[in-house]
């Protein structure tokens, strides 16, 4: 849902961490929820295997629903790699059963939608 609304506003189609960078982009989108303590498997991957110089800078996304945010972990794997994270990033509630059960909600995604919003103005 998260990565619907910003995919609407830059006017790209989402790809799933499961498909590597190819092309240069500007601005990459990253986000990811929280397991058991920590961004999943999968994204860390991700993360790893990331081409430094096919990405200027990562906005970082994500929701959970113990923590504050998923965000630091992945900036802390990013800058590890010297891959440019925005300062700006964007975190709400996320579902764990029936604690913040249908976040994130249509204020979080309207949220998210004005944050993506102000990359491109
Ligand atoms: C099985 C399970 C375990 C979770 N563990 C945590 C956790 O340890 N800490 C936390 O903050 N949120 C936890 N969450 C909440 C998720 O981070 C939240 O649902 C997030 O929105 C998932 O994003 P995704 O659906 O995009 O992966 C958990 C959710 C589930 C379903």
């Amino acid at each position: 849902m998260m990565a619907d609304v910003i995919a609407g506003v830059a006017g790209v189609t989402p790809a799933t961490v499961s498909a590597p960078i190819v092309e240069c982009v500007d601005i990459l989108f990253l986000g990811a929820g929280i397991f058991l303590g920590k961004v999943d498997k999968s994204v860390s991957s991700f993360i790893e295997n990331l081409d430094p110089s096919k990405v200027k800078c990562v906005v970082l996304f994500g929701s959970s629903a113990i923590i504050d945010s998923p965000v630091p972990q992945m900036r802390k794997k990013l800058e590890a790699r010297g891959i440019a994270v925005a300062e700006r990033s964007f975190s709400c509630k996320g579902a764990m059963g029936p604690v913040f059960s249908g976040h994130p909600d249509k204020d979080d995604l309207s949220a998210l939608k004005k944050f993506t919003e102000s990359f491109y103005i």
